[in-house]
């Protein structure tokens, strides 16, 4: 009995390297941390919370998605979201993962960094002892706000800079170019921090450009646009760039009409290490398996093309070679 491609992809073993912690939090969850924490929301129940999620564009998301992170105020609710995301990982197959947080949207409201850390390190501690999962934290900067904040941050992350393996770049794209952050990245590379940024996602090709070249990423958060420059895609060949694609996501902002016409195909098409991942999986839909299923299905993707995507995420990761021996290991040994 083979198995459809779907069904490949949902039980081979997979790394997941975009999703943003903060989006992971449930609507049910968003009740219950207010609960905790003696919180009123302007929403009457979780259903009409949930009814809220219709966006047309990044920034419709990002209004809702902000509001929602502000229950989160004590170590225990950062160790709560990221439990509970580490737990739909391992329902999905997921066995590493890399993991964006936004310490802005929090100290702003006060709460400081080491609450935000330290919840958040320990849920990741306890995935690797309890679940297996081996995991990585990356900081990512608000690139609406500004350079000085974004350095400011950086410094206040300093005394923990042993619990993060990487810096990104995220929230509002358009108006906001990765150039803004330059001296912001190159301070961060002096700190042997590893190097993201979104761009390309609601933004032109030139962010890319100014991503791969002012800030020197080593991989490119979303990058869908890149198609529209054949100069551009054949730079990120060239390079072997990971692209950290995700589909749910491009649907419910609008980025894509539809999944049957989303660019996955003709990015592994073009030769790029296109990769699948869940980004905000609790405002979009579906976790790692819901994206990359639904992806396989509309674009009618190979088993082929399952296992170059799957194997394309374990080259993209920040894990050592020894681990990421294990990773195609694991994965090769659930192929066969
Ligand atoms: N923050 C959370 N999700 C994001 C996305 N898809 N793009 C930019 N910023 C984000
Ligand atoms: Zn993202």
């Amino acid at each position: 009995m083979s198995m459809t491609a779907a069904q490949l992809a949902a039980a081979i073993p997979k790394t997941e390297l975009h999703i943003h912690i903060e989006g992971s939090l449930e609507p049910e969850l968003i009740f219950a941390l207010a609960q905790r924490n003696g919180l009123s929301l302007p929403y009457d129940s979780v259903d009409a919370l949930r009814a809220a999620y219709a966006f047309t564009d990044l920034q419709s998301f990002l209004d809702i998605y902000y509001a929602g992170a502000s229950v989160l105020l004590r170590e225990a609710d950062f160790h709560d979201m990221a439990w509970a995301y580490f737990l739909r990982a391992r329902a999905d197959n997921v066995v590493h993962c890399e993991i964006f947080f936004d310490p802005q949207t929090h100290t702003a409201r006060g709460v400081p960094m080491a609450t935000v850390i330290n919840g958040l390190s320990s849920a990741c501690d306890r995935a690797q002892a309890e679940l297996g999962i081996s995991t990585a934290l990356i900081l990512c900067f608000l690139r609406h706000l500004s350079e000085e904040d974004a350095f400011a941050t950086l410094e206040a992350a300093m005394p923990y800079r042993a619990r993060f393996i990487g810096v990104g770049l995220d929230s509002s794209e358009v108006g906001h170019p990765p150039s803004k952050f330059s001296r912001v990245f190159a301070r961060c590379r002096e700190l042997d921090l590893r190097i993201v940024a979104h761009a390309g996602e609601e933004g032109p090709p030139a962010y890319i450009w100014e991503a791969l070249n002012d800030l020197k990423t080593e991989r490119i958060d979303h990058g869908v646009r890149s198609l529209e420059d054949p100069a551009l895609v054949a730079e990120l060949a060239k390079r072997r760039t990971p692209l950290t694609v995700c589909p749910l996501s491009n649907l419910k902002l609008c980025v894509v009409d539809d999944l049957k016409h989303h660019p996955m195909k003709r990015l592994l098409d073009a030769g790029l290490c296109a990769t699948v991942n869940s980004d905000d999986p609790a405002y979009f839909g579906g976790y790692m398996n819901a994206n990359f299923v639904q992806t396989v299905e509309a674009l009618g993707l190979s088993r082929e093309d399952v296992v170059t995507l799957a194997r394309n995420s374990i080259e993209a990761s920040f894990v050592n070679e020894a681990r990421r021996g294990e990773l195609m290991a694991l994965l090769d040994s659930a192929i066969d």
